[in-house]
């Protein structure tokens, strides 16, 4: 099993052939991750600064760059923090120029949500297990449903040291939905309503959200899949950027310091294979919509 799918673009908008493309959209949709190992973000010499957990609050585990233009989690004087804003915003623009070069379908129905700049080692963080991103996982929250909307995520190791971002890869999804979706509870009747009444969740939590919170939650608990599943690891040198489904490919993130990430949403219908999201997969296997009651 290799679930690394590598190419050796240089350029966050690189001119590619129409077999190149094929074969990326194949990759990323197909629920591989695709590995740039030749696409730095480059800092300028007075960004370096920002390679520091000072400028973390220490209340969030990152420091964020909201669609809207809010820098979350950090802290610093305004003329640092328009610096730290603008080079956060720069991999927000080269990772957008990135997406859309290699999946120009995409472009009209994608939306950038947050970018964030992780500025603390990873091996070290101690959480609960459900919290806990060094156990494979594929990404569910449970104040933000999706309901259904794909999560994409381009990231990149920033590490002035030569440190790699090690993740482990798990199987397949649809080989991971096939041995716990049969554990997945229900919510109670009228759950998803009062939820969103008391503010517990941003929108709707839908019959699909509560899947793939299940899911998230039953593999992370599951030690000895933790242990024992197909799996590979992977080391994301300094200097790499990596694209991926996170709602599809299951990934935990065991060591590594001062990394960048974007996050798109882009709903399914969008997808050149529509087939091959989470929520057509789980509504197949369940024959029914998993969306909104209507
Ligand atoms: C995650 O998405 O689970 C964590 C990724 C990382 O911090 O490398
Ligand atoms: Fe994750």
């Amino acid at each position: 099993m290799n679930l690394i799918r590598e190419f050796d673009f240089t350029e966050w908008n690189p001119k590619i052939s129409a077999a190149t493309s094929q074969q990326a959209i194949a990759a990323l949709e197909g629920g591989f991750v695709i590995c740039l190992p030749h696409l730095p973000f480059v800092l300028t010499e007075d960004e370096k600064r920002f390679l520091s957990e000072t400028w973390s609050d220490k209340k969030s585990k990152n420091i964020s760059l909201r669609p809207q233009g809010g820098l979350k989690g950090a802290v610093g004087s305004e003329a640092d923090l328009k610096d730290l804003r603008a080079m956060i915003q720069r991999y927000s623009d080269q990772a957008t120029q990135l997406v859309s070069s290699l999946f120009p379908d995409y472009v009209s129905n994608l939306v950038a949500a947050n970018t964030s700049l992780r500025p603390f080692e990873v091996e070290w963080r101690v959480s609960s297990y459900r919290k806990d991103d060094k156990r494979l996982h594929t990404d569910a929250f449970p104040s933000n449903p999706t309901q259904g909307t794909r999560l994409l995520r381009v990231f990149n190791n920033v590490n002035l040291y030569g440190k790699p971002r090690v993740w482990r890869v798990g199987e397949p999804f649809d080989a991971m939905v096939a041995k716990y979706l049969p554990r997945a509870k229900n919510m109670f009747p009228g759950q998803a309503w009062l939820m969103q009444k008391l503010g517990i969740t941003k929108r709707q939590r839908t019959p699909y959200d509560q899947l793939m919170l299940q899911l998230h939650d039953l593999v992370k608990a599951d030690i000895n899949y933790q242990r024992n599943s197909p799996q590979q690891s992977v080391d994301f040198m300094p200097g790499t950027t990596w694209i991926v489904y996170s709602d599809q490919v299951l990934h935990a993130a065991m060591s590594g310091q001062y990394m960048m990430e974007q996050t798109f949403h882009l709903p399914p219908e969008a997808l050149y294979q529509p087939e091959t999201s989470p929520i057509k997969i789980l509504e197949s296997i369940k024959g029914r919509s998993l969306g909104l009651a209507s």
